[in-house]
């Protein structure tokens, strides 16, 4: 039987639902929660995830600051920025885009943010936190899971988990969420001897590894639930022929256009799994969402209000 198919779309759009409320509350007392993104030069993937993220805030009405400082920027220029940011009473969030060029020393940038507006979750004290588990920001990708887990009614507890890749942006902080939700994790990476051993066994796979169709059938035990983090743009036509061997609409697609978007995990695993996310459109559309609830979160709790019990309040 083909996997029930966990589209971000309409689960983000309840947590759009759920912000708005929350917003229009924050208005009630003056509040506009606002979120200040950083794009150092302009990767044209950085570019349009950031492009995004300020269209999501236009939508619920955040406030918004987009800076686009030049990719010959120092790291004591960006320095500069993060801490006029930091000392702005408008701006609850801020986000540094990922990766900053090479002269950048990204580790000193990502520290000089505030803690209490660091929406992306990446500071060593937000790291801690988390680990604690009493966490604050919390990185938005994991959280986004998390949300389509829960939201779908997969069970968490007492699950078998299985994360393949261990990034400080999604595979550490999400082995760590989902040991807080009490499931039994394992990590594995690029050096595990026999990944297919562990996933195979697992109750729910996250592949965070950032290889194209990597997970294959034979990956996985019929049933399992598959949250593909994964994307990649391949154009690499050999490989999309192999990819969409059984996908004949994609292939198509992929012929007229010569591009397309990939994850993780091999398309024909749907046929097998018990519940899976496309990509794209499944993981993807809950990243920008929880970066919105983060900073809708940040507002609240920089100003001492208690977050109420949606998702916002969640990590
Ligand atoms: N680059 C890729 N993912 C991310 C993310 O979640 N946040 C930031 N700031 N940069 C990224």
């Amino acid at each position: 039987m083909p996997a029930r198919i966990l589209n971000g779309a309409p689960i983000r759009d309840q947590i759009y639902t759920e912000l708005k409320q929350e917003i229009a509350e924050l208005a009630s007392m003056g509040i506009r929660p606002g979120l200040a993104a950083v794009l150092v030069g302009n990767d044209p993937a950085s570019t349009i995830y950031v492009h995004s993220k300020i269209a999501a805030c236009e939508q619920l009405g955040l406030g918004n600051i987009h800076l686009t400082p030049p990719a010959s920027t120092t790291t004591a220029d960006l320095l500069t920025i993060v801490r006029e940011l930091n000392a702005r009473d408008d701006v609850d969030g801020i986000l540094v885009q990922l990766p900053l060029p090479q002269q950048i020393e990204a580790k000193k940038i990502l520290e000089a943010v505030d803690p209490a507006k660091d929406v992306d979750g990446f500071h060593p004290m937000n790291i801690g936190r988390l680990i604690e588990g009493r966490p604050s920001m919390v990185a938005c990708t994991p959280l986004g899971v998390m949300e389509i887990l829960r939201r779908s009614g997969i069970p968490v507890e007492g699950a078998d988990a299985v994360v393949v890749g261990r990034s400080n942006i999604v595979g550490k902080p999400m082995a760590l969420l989902l040991m807080h939700a009490n499931a039994t994790v394992t990590v594995c990476h690029s050096k595990t001897r026999d990944l297919r051993h562990f996933t195979r066994a697992a109750d729910v796979v996250i592949a965070a590894i950032g290889r194209p169709a990597m997970i294959t059938r034979d990956d996985i035990r019929p049933g399992a639930t598959v949250i593909d983090v994964g994307v990649t743009r391949m154009t690499d036509s050999r490989l999309a022929e192999t990819i969409f061997a059984n996908s004949p609409e994609r292939l198509e697609k992929f012929r007229k256009t010569g591009t397309a978007v990939v994850g993780d995990v091999h398309p024909d695993v749907a046929e097998i799994a018990g519940a899976i996310t496309p990509v794209p459109g499944g993981v993807g559309p809950l990243t920008i969402a929880m970066l919105m609830s983060n900073t809708v979160k940040a507002a609240r709790l920089r100003r001492g209000l208690r977050a109420p019990e949606t998702a916002a309040s969640r990590a």
